[in-house]
């Protein structure tokens, strides 16, 4: 499994060739910084044409997914098989009901597929002393991206698909590293906020949740599995108690947007922006204006705007008329 293989609200994946050639062609520098990244499909994109990426993301999923994929430290290839094996051999009639199974059994996932899921994850985690950080994270990763494929969802855990007979489709299958040698790799699970101050990178590119959708929310099976702290569970999607409630989604948006801005230290910054504002959800409307956005980058630097309408990447499907895709680049202390 690749790093795109997964389903992400958001995923700038169908953007990255336009994305890439607007970062190519207009910025030069050697280092890279996805604050924001999310699947990290825009990085992956432009890994051939930087020295040194930094990936930050505040999900622990993303966090573990990352360091799988993209980490440069060794793994034992033999090693990761033999679990492959073990895992790919696991009769669900021959183990117990388990954490997973108990809470999202015949809901995200089938009985038998939750209890597989709860099973491999137990088995990792007891494991521990036995693979190194990369191995663990590497047979965690796959356990997340195994799991996502088979879910029983519309691509997040905000609700699951109800009256269904949820077919057993699980397969355990291991993620594909990335190969990084030569490359700096920095990774961070920080807000970002606070991550803009303490980095230095040339182009900055920034990709923040715009409505009131909260990732930690929209995608807590998946961080539940990650830390694997087996909390209580509350309403009909189970989710935990909150934690890492971006701003970005709250009405203070706009000034987190700007303390952002105000506090990167790089050349170049460049931001993705699409105009759901108009969108006639309540959810789906964005927090923070074109105009807004463009006030600010302008106050930081010389700033151009890039549209493509959404048509263009997605076959003519949207979800409103005149849905468009903005990358807003600013050259930063050239006004
Ligand atoms: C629109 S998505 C990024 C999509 C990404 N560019 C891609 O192509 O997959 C926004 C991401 O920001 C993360 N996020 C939200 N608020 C954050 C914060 N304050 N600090 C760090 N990450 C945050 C979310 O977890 C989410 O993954």
């Amino acid at each position: 499994m690749e790093i795109h293989n997964r389903r992400y609200t958001g995923s700038k994946f169908k953007l990255c060739n336009w994305i890439v050639n607007l970062v190519t062609s207009q910025c030069s520098g050697n280092s890279f910084c996805d604050i924001f990244s999310g699947t990290s499909v825009v990085s992956y994109h432009l890994l051939p044409f930087f020295n040194e990426i930094i990936l930050n993301d505040f999900l622990f999923s993303n966090y573990v997914i990352y360091k799988a994929f993209y980490s440069n430290s060794e793994f034992d290839s033999d090693k990761l098989d033999c679990y492959l094996k073990k895992y790919s051999e696991i009769n669900p009639n021959h183990i117990d009901d388990n954490y997973l199974s108990e809470n999202f059994g015949g809901k995200f996932f089938s009985i038998n597929d939750s209890k597989i899921i709860g099973h491999i994850r137990e088995d990792i985690e007891s494991n521990k002393d036995n693979l190194n950080e990369r191995e663990y994270n590497i047979l965690l990763a796959s356990l997340l991206y195994s799991s996502d494929k088979v879910a029983n969802t519309v691509g997040h855990y905000d609700a699951y698909i109800k009256n269904k007979d949820i077919k057993d489709k699980f397969t355990y299958k291991l993620i594909k590293p990335i190969d990084t040698s030569g490359k700096n790799i920095k990774i961070y699970r920080e807000d970002a906020n606070i991550l803009s101050r303490k980095i230095n990178s040339d182009i900055v590119y920034i990709d923040p949740p715009y409505n009131s959708r909260q990732y930690s929310r929209f995608y807590h099976v998946l961080e539940n599995i990650t830390k694997w702290e087996k909390p209580e569970l509350e309403g009909v999607v189970l989710k935990p108690t909150p934690e890492n409630m971006s701003e970005y989604c709250k009405c203070n948006a706009s000034i987190v947007f700007k303390d952002l801005i105000d506090n990167l230290q790089c050349k170049y910054i460049v931001v993705s922006y699409n105009n759901t504002y108009n969108s006639k959800s309540n959810s789906s409307k964005n927090k923070i204006s074109l105009d807004y956005i463009i006030d600010i980058l302008k106050e930081k630097g010389e700033t151009q705007t890039f549209e493509q309408s959404y048509k263009f990447f997605n076959t003519g499907k949207t979800e409103f008329k005149d849905h468009k895709e903005f990358i807003f680049i600013t050259k930063v202390g050239n006004k």
